[in-house]
Parts: structure tokens; sequence; C-alpha cells
């Protein structure tokens, strides 16, 4: 067992030396492991350079935009943008575009497009921008590895004419690209003459890019302690290298699930989140484990349970249904809120009377415990990720791990967990489909 876990920690490292090396061979392409370091990166060179680094910049950017636009639009999808959302509803108040902007810190409203092709959400927020700035103080943070994605692009080309038409002074202050090196994203910023660029860094994909300027401007923006965030998945690599198994979350995590697979009726993944703001934490892990391990007829397919709301839906399945699935339960110990509890009433109908004090996290753990033993009462597997608290720290921690896992995964799988060749297939059939209506 020491030389499976000795091997599954130098996994890591050893791409990184393969990508350092220059000499990636072909069967190995794309080797994007440069997400493993990226956190302890920034962090250091932040501390020893302060405002000159990356992430230096990211904040003084992020101070910028707070002081100058109500709103942000976050252009992007996948990789470009699931991350942030999942970090903004997970850390933020729940109504946070709702509250005034004294309530906000001053910090600006963040809405999401550029994920989509539908035309009534793009509407939808191109009539809140106008509603909210009439004046045309909002700004576009566009996000874009290759430069070339058809959804982003449009959203891009919509929300930057109107832009244009209520501000055009400010334009190269008001937009932000975060791209690669190359592609027309870059090409327009430099046509724009836009004041601020960042990078996606190179060997790093798109759904595991949260921790460079893609997740951490927008977060840094509407007030998110990226420090903290940095420092969850600082800890949680240093946890990976140096911890034993079954305490080294990302390896246990991901031996459990290549044990199932090697066992074979398991092919369904339920991250079972225990916060109604944990979902969109479920939408990041499912392109994570879709794109990363989805290749060459494998990988489990991802499915995220939010509770107890799905408990009223899916659970009647889980629990009789194919026994297919390996329910991952995700919760924390710690809630942002004061506890609510059940208060006797004069009235007790629902007869509630019984659990009065009873606090709604102790509601909800019991919910989870019992689902648990239910589902161990038939045999069937589930496994428990509880963060102490669902803030920036933990939340880094468990991008971390669940990123450290997949790449482990897929090694033991023997699938190349970077790129995503599939996604390419449809993209073909769109263009001739729409090429032949131009022509015809
Ligand atoms: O993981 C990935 O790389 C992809 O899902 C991308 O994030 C997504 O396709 C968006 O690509 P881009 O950032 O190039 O617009």
């Amino acid at each position: 067992m020491d030389d499976l876990q000795h091997a599954h920690q130098q996994v890591c490292s050893l791409d990184l030396d393969l990508m350092a090396s220059g000499e990636i061979p072909d069967d190995r392409k794309p080797l994007d492991g440069n997400f493993y370091p990226l956190p302890d990166k920034i962090l250091r060179e932040y501390r020893a350079e302060r405002n000159e680094s990356e992430l230096g910049k990211i904040l003084k950017t992020a101070n910028q935009l707070q002081s100058s636009v109500e709103a942000i639009v976050v252009l992007g999808i996948g990789g470009s943008y699931m991350g942030t959302r999942a970090l903004m509803d997970a850390c933020c108040e729940p109504y946070y575009n709702e509250l005034s902007k004294a309530e906000r810190g001053g910090r600006p409203q963040l809405y999401f497009a550029g994920n989509h092709l539908d035309n009534d959400a793009l509407q939808g927020v191109l009539a809140r921008l106008r509603a909210v700035t009439p004046e045309g103080n909002w700004g576009i943070i566009v996000i874009s590895k290759s430069g070339e994605t058809l959804e982003t692009a449009v959203a891009f080309r919509t929300l930057l004419d109107l832009l244009k038409q209520q501000c055009p002074h400010d334009l190269p202050n008001f937009v932000i690209p975060i791209t690669g090196e190359e592609g027309s994203l870059n090409q327009m910023a430099a046509e724009l003459g836009c004041a601020n660029v960042f990078r996606v860094p190179a060997g790093v994909g798109g759904r595991f890019s949260l921790f460079s300027a893609v997740g951490l401007l927008p977060a840094a923006t509407i007030g998110l302690d990226v420090v903290q965030l940095l420092q969850g998945a600082a800890d949680m690599n240093e946890t990976f290298r140096t911890a034993e198994l079954s305490s080294n979350p990302p390896l246990d995590f991901a031996l459990a699930a290549y044990q199932l697979q090697l066992q074979g009726d398991v092919s369904i993944r339920v991250l079972s989140v225990w916060e109604q703001a944990f979902a969109s934490l479920g939408m990041w892990y499912d392109q994570l484990l879709s794109e990363s391990l989805g290749k060459d007829g494998q990988g489990m397919t991802p499915i995220t349970m939010v509770n107890t709301r799905d408990l009223h839906s899916r659970a009647q399945q889980h629990q009789a249904g194919r026994n297919d699935k390996w329910i991952v339960n995700l919760s924390t110990r710690q809630s942002h809120t004061d506890q609510l509890k059940i208060q006797e009433s004069t009235s007790d109908v629902a007869g509630l009377n019984d659990l009065a004090g009873v606090t709604l996290g102790e509601l909800s753990a019991a919910a989870r415990q019992g689902t648990n033993r239910a589902l161990c009462d038939v045999q069937r597997p589930t496994a428990d990720i509880v963060l102490e608290r669902g803030d920036e720290y933990g939340l880094g921690q468990f991008f971390q791990m669940m990123m450290l896992a997949t790449v482990v995964e897929g090694k033991l799988l023997g699938v190349n967990p970077y790129g995503q060749p599939g996604v390419e297939a449809y993209k073909k059939h769109m263009r001739n489909i729409l090429l032949s209506d131009r022509s015809g």
C-alpha cells in the first residue's frame, strides 16, 4: 500500500517534470498539470512581490472595479465560469445581488452570461444592466482560454455593443479580458486597448483554472477573501504530498472511486450536497468529472443532488432503484449564520413541539445520517466529505481536493484527465448546420 501511496502522490509531480522538460510524448498530450502548484505559486509570489505579483495586480483591478462600477457581468462557459459561480453561491449571501450597495460593502452586483445560447436569458441580463446602471457604469470580465468559444463570443459582442453606446470612453477600463496568449479574444483586447488583461496560465486547463485570474478576479471583485481561498488549496496540496493513506482526502477519494469502478456495477456518482448554497459546486464538479474522465468508454456519470430537497425526488431511486450509484455527501460543520431553532407553539398542529429546541443544523445532520444508514441497510455505498465551514478556506480545500483526486483517478483508470476532445463532435455538426442553412 505504501508503494501505491507514493506512486500516486508522485503522479502529479512527474507530470510537472515532463511539462518542464518540454518533451511531452504525443500519447500524453494534452498534459495540463500546472493547476497543482498554482495556489502555492500565486501565494508565494504575492508574499514576496505584493503589488507587482499576479495576485497584487488582480486585487488592484478588483479594487478599481469596486470603486467604479455598479455591476459586473462575467462572460464565460464551462471552466471559465463555473468555479466563480460556485464560489459566489457558497460564500456570498443568498440574495447578494438584491442587497443595497451599502449592504454589499460597496461592491458591484455580479451577473453571469456567455454560458448559453438562450435569447431570453441574454435579453434578461441586458434589461437588468439598463435598469441597474442606466448611466452605463458597469463592467465586463470576459473569460475564454481559447478566445474562440461561440457562446462567450456572442454574448461579448452583444454586451460590448451596449457598453459602447452607454460609455464609449471608459471601455478600456470597464472591459477586462482573461484569456490565453492567442485567439480572437486576445486580439480584441488589443484593439479595445484594455487597460488590464489577465492570462490563463499555460498548462492549466479550463476546468482546472479557478485559482488563476479566472476565479480570483471575479471573486475578489465581490469581496471574497482570495488569499484564504488559495491558502485552503495550498494546504490541501501539502496534505496530498505528506499525509498517510486514510488521512489523505484526495488520495483516499480517488482510490475509493477506482475500487468501486473495478468492482463493476457502480457507474453513477451523486454529489449529494447538504447546503442549498452548494448546488453550483455540484455543477462545477459535474464538469470536472465528466470532461476529465468520461473518455475511452470509461468514467462515472456525475449527478448533483441538493438536500433535503431531492430526498423528495431522487431518494426513492437511490434506495430501491438500480444499485449503480455512489452517493458522496458534501456538508459543513458550521453554518455562516446563527442556527434557527424550532420554537414551542401553542398551536401544535404539525406536532413539532416534540422537537422544540432542535436547530436546523441538527435536523439536517439527522437527515444526512438517516439517509446514509438507510442506504447502508441495502448495501449501497456512500462517502462523506465534511468541510469545517463553507467559506473561502474550506472551498479552497474542496476544489483542490477534487481536482487532485480526479487526476489521480484518471491515472488509475488509464485515462488522460486533461483535454475534452469529445466536446468537438457536436460543434462540427453545429457548424455544418449553420453553414448549410445560410447557403440554402
Ligand atoms: O475544461 C475546459 O477546458 C473547458 O470546459 C472550457 O473551460 C470551456 O470549453 C470553455 O473554454 P474557453 O475558456 O476556451 O472558452
